[in-house]
């Protein structure tokens, strides 16, 4: 699969099949996590995984009651593990970094017939108590994952001509 048709098939899954994530899928997910690019080079990140059954569901409750990660066999929660330094343009470092890494092992999650979906709606003091993540690492982005138990959602973008201008902003 090249990279542009996992870009534009994978959509966000919100019910999920009992069925087990098999650990070399999972490995490879992580490992798309783990090659992915950061600021620096400073990979300034954990990835959690969860599969025990209480704690996805005290995430999903985290989540605003967001049923579904519950569902999921495997929850990933993205963490930065350092959240002080900022880009030279301003940007908080482990949000850009961390979201690069989620943003990567989602595609791959697709390639491997997997979904995910992307949570970003989450008590993140919540999220580190259930987890025991220390006081200075972030949550930045929870995503369930597993087999998809429904049929793949229609994408709304805008065109490109709204989104992209040249030479100055239009
Ligand atoms: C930063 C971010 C936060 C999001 N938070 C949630 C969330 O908490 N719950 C949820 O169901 N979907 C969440 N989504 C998924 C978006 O709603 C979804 O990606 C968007 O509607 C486009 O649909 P698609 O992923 O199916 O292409 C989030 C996505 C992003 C990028």
């Amino acid at each position: 699969m090249d990279v542009l048709t996992a870009i534009s098939q994978r959509s966000s899954v919100r019910a999920y099949k009992a069925t087990d994530v098999e650990e070399d899928k999972l490995e490879k997910i992580l490992e798309a996590g783990r090659l992915s690019p950061s600021a620096s080079n400073r990979q300034e990140w954990k990835f959690i995984v969860v599969r025990n059954k209480e704690t996805k569901k005290k995430l999903a409750k985290a989540a605003f009651g967001q049923s579904f990660i519950g569902e999921a066999p495997v929850v990933i929660v993205a963490c930065g593990t350092e959240s002080k330094a900022v880009l030279g343009c301003g940007q908080p470092a482990h949000t850009v970094d961390v979201s690069i890494a989620c943003a990567y092992m989602i595609l791959q999650a697709y390639e491997l017939g997997l979904g995910t979906c992307w949570i970003g709606a989450f008590e993140e003091d919540e999220a580190k108590k259930i987890l025991s993540i220390p006081e200075h690492v972030r949550v930045v982005a929870i995503t369930p994952l597993g087999y998809p138990n429904q049929p793949p959602s229609r994408k709304f973008r805008k065109s490109l001509d709204q989104i992209v201008c040249f030479e100055k902003y239009e």
